[in-house]
């Protein structure tokens, strides 16, 4: 697992997660994503009054990466709201692994960004079912 970290990223993360609209859990997320072609795409989390209808941070980096012709991650960074790392959401995890091999390192910082946690995606997301999975 690769342990360098690139500090444009770190700051992409820490940067946008001061932009996430969370007025119902106060919690502000903020992701940093590159992909293929070295473009980095950020997202923080986006709440709704309808509770279920809020969206993750990686989720609109993603977006913002398939929007934008990006197909492969190439490295991801979290930056949640709190003083040590947090590993990203259960249905994140998936969300990421449509465009990531298992061996992707996910990266988590603290709010400040000087904390530092990492995990391979196959250590959070074990035996992942992913688009190799389906005969198509
Ligand atoms: N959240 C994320 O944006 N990413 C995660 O991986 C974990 C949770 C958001 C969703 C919600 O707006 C808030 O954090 C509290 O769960």
């Amino acid at each position: 697992m690769s342990t360098n970290v690139s500090q444009d990223m770190v700051q992409a993360a820490v940067e946008i997660r001061k932009r996430a609209y969370a007025p119902y859990s106060r919690f502000l997320v903020g992701a940093a994503i590159r992909c293929e072609d070295g473009r980095i795409f950020t997202g923080c989390n986006v709440e709704n009054a309808a509770y279920p209808e809020g969206i993750c941070a990686e989720g609109g980096a993603i977006s913002a990466m398939v929007a934008a012709g990006g197909r492969k991650i190439t490295e991801v960074i979290v930056c949640c709201d709190s003083a040590t790392p947090c590993t990203p959401c259960g249905g994140c995890r998936q969300k990421l692994r449509e465009f990531a091999t298992p061996n992707l390192t996910i990266r988590m910082v603290s709010k400040d960004g000087q904390e530092l946690f990492a995990q391979t995606l196959e250590e959070l997301l074990p035996h992942s079912f992913g688009p190799e999975s389906l005969n198509v």
